[in-house]
């Protein structure tokens, strides 16, 4: 049986990812993970035996190297990355070393074991702000506006070189942004549907006009696993569900979801919403064009956003215990910076 490597698979994305690998592929998987605060093994209890689990860092250039040269893996999945942008307004450093150095030590590796495919999953955010722009095209420029977002526009170039410089056989997916179960309360869906729950304010940075396009996460990963089959190597896509929310008009319908499901007055809850200092440097609208992706390997998204919600208000409402586990521990000293403190150290 063939091996696929997996970088990250205890995070959000690469857990779902390796759940779908699990159940519609025949390879044996093996997960990379250094579990972060945002990596936790308990995102993948579900399929215990299903994969092997090293933990490890990308940037431990002879770990890396081991882990290759034993299991000569068909592909290499780099999910692996420091992947919050306010993290990266409050302390840029971490993704410099993972998103690009850990990168680099990657590359590297696979030019000396090679692999048939390596397919690094980068964001739609390194197209920077597209307000009073057309939608992104994988041919559009680079233009990233926070240190997350230019840390994985370092790694989409240093692959581009790589690619043309070493012939490797890379692929690049740039997605918008995710949600679904598992995912990390920093992000805007889980913190808000985590929030509203608790009865906690629910803070909306600057005016919420703010627009973005976002992608069920099952749907990503049944992307991924398009391109990584069928995508020439050197390829690039970008991964969107084509609809775009303001920020205020998605905490309105997490605030519907969490009222239904809860028996609360939606009245209520929606009283929590609270218009908080802006992120520094906040980009307003991240919007892609999909036509590639839908062309040229029949992939659509399948879930709407307003079911999909429902849906992951169900989840995180059913694992009370998981938000409090992951919720624990550095969470409460991250939240104070940036929201009791108002951007930490800025400030
Ligand atoms: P996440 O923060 O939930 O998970 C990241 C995982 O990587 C964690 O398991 C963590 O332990 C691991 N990790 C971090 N540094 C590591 C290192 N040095 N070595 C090994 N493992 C390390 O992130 P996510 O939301 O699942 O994102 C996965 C990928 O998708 C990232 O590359 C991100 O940039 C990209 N992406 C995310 C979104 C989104 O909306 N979440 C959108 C587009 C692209
Ligand atoms: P986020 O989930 O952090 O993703 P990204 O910054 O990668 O787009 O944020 C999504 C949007 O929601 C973004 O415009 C910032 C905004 N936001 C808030 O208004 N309040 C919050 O507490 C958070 C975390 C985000």
């Amino acid at each position: 049986m063939e091996s696929i490597l997996i970088t990250g698979g205890c995070g959000f994305i690469g857990s779902h990812f390796i759940r779908l690998l699990c159940a519609e592929e025949n390879f044996r998987v093996v997960n990379l993970d250094k579990l972060t605060y945002a990596g936790n093994l308990e995102n993948l209890s579900d399929i215990a035996s299903g994969f092997c689990f090293v933990r490890g860092d990308i940037t431990d250039r002879d770990l890396v190297g081991r882990v290759l040269k034993e299991e000569r893996p068909w592909a290499v999945v780099n999910f692996a990355a420091e992947s919050h942008v306010d993290r990266s307004i409050l302390d840029a450093s971490p993704f410099l070393q993972t998103n690009i150095g850990g990168v680099h030590i990657l590359l590297e590796a696979i030019r000396k074991f090679p692999v048939k495919r390596f397919l690094h999953v980068s964001t739609d955010e390194v197209y920077g702000d597209r307000e009073g722009k057309d939608a992104a095209t994988e041919e559009s420029a680079l233009c990233p506006g926070s240190p997350y977002a230019a840390s994985k526009a370092s790694a989409d170039l240093l692959c581009m070189a790589y690619r043309r410089t070493y012939d490797l056989p890379i692929i690049i997916t740039r997605s918008s942004n995710n949600y679904g179960s598992f995912q990390f309360p920093e992000k805007l869906i889980p913190l808000c549907i985590r929030n509203a729950v608790a009865g906690l304010k629910l803070p909306v940075y600057g005016d919420g006009g703010q627009i973005r396009d976002w992608l069920h996460v099952e749907d990503n990963c049944r992307a991924i696993l398009a391109v990584l089959k069928n995508a020439q190597p050197g390829s690039l896509y970008n991964i969107g569900a084509g609809g775009e929310w303001k920020n205020v008009d998605v905490v309105r319908a997490i605030c519907r979801a969490v009222a239904a499901q809860t028996g609360h007055y939606l009245e209520k809850v929606e009283s929590n919403i609270e218009f908080v200092a802006d992120r520094p440097g906040h980009d307003r609208r991240y919007a892609l064009t999909t036509e590639k992706i839908r062309r040229e390997l029949g992939w659509f998204p399948r879930t709407g956003f307003e079911s999909g919600v429902e849906q992951t208000v169900r989840w995180y409402l059913s694992r009370p215990e998981w938000i409090a586990r992951v919720t624990s521990g550095e969470y409460q000293n991250y939240y104070d910076s940036v929201y009791l403190r108002t951007w930490g150290k800025l400030s």
